[in-house]
């Protein structure tokens, strides 16, 4: 894969860096991504499954949807976008890694500074009483759930028509503005507010990066398009980022 020079010059100098993923990344890993020819909302309808309203309506089947993504996730593993994107955080000075994914890989693969924009899987949420609790269960011991206060549990993610956890969200556009670097991996970068953020670090003087195999609506606006898997393009730039350290090492 070639990295262009322009992108290695931004490398070099580069303190502050930070990326957004989508399910994208998670596709090598077996998770199947959204909205492509094979994607989840091709085959099911989000409103019955991923809005509070279909939850109110009928729990056991939003459950049932739930505990079938929970357990093919349970038997995936990460990858290696997943685990140069842990790297980076000691690669560069500061790196932030803000995903719109829920399906914990990036924690599994060792991410720390990481904000979650839609929530993560595996932890419910009390309808009720609010109470959150992390439930790597598969299969869950009893399906809807319950809180001990009585009330349901939900899976803490983000449904559609419900807003983004504010502190997230919050930091998510503080990490985006603050960057030299801003990566956009692996999300079509359709969904609001989401998709909002590669123009936050672009407007804030960043330089902006897509790696994707196909072209987004944001493709035209990126300084550099990679196109590619994640999994190869990112163990790649990994590569030249580890020479333009040693070049550095060796000229101080
Ligand atoms: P999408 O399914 O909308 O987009 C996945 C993107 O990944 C597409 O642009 C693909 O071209 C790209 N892609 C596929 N394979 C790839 C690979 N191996 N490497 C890199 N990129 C690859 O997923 P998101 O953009 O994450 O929201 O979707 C955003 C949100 O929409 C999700 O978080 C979810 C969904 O509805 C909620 O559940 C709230």
């Amino acid at each position: 894969m070639e990295i262009p020079a322009a992108l290695i010059e931004r490398l070099e100098g580069a303190r502050r860096v930070s990326a957004l993923t989508g399910a994208g990344v998670s596709s090598e890993s077996g998770v199947p991504t959204f909205r492509g020819p094979k994607g989840l909302w091709k085959q099911f309808r989000p409103e019955e499954l991923a809005t509070p309203e279909a939850f109110q309506r009928d729990p056991r089947l939003v459950w049932e949807w739930y505990e079938w993504r929970r357990s093919k996730i349970a038997s995936c593993s990460p990858n290696a976008a997943h685990r140069v994107l842990a790297d980076w955080e000691r690669r560069f000075e500061e790196f932030w890694l803000v995903t719109q994914n829920v399906d914990g890989l990036h924690d599994r693969a060792g991410s720390r500074n990481l904000v979650k924009l839609h929530g993560d899987l595996w932890e419910l949420r009390c309808a009720g009483c609010g109470v959150r609790e992390r439930n790597e269960a598969v299969p869950l011991p009893a399906i809807p759930p319950r809180c001990h206060c009585g009330n349901l549990l939900r899976p803490a993610v983000v449904w559609f028509g419900e807003s983004l956890p504010e502190a997230a969200w919050r930091r998510a556009v503080e990490v985006a503005r603050s960057c030299q670097l801003f990566f956009v991996v692996g999300t079509s970068a359709l969904v609001q507010p989401a998709a909002s953020l590669p123009w936050v670090a672009r407007e804030a003087g960043a330089c902006v990066v897509e790696v994707n195999p196909d072209s987004t609506p944001f493709t035209p606006f990126a300084d550099v398009s990679l196109r590619g898997p994640a999994a190869v393009v990112l163990p790649a730039l990994d590569q030249v980022i580890c020479q333009v350290g040693q070049r550095d090492e060796e000229s101080s």
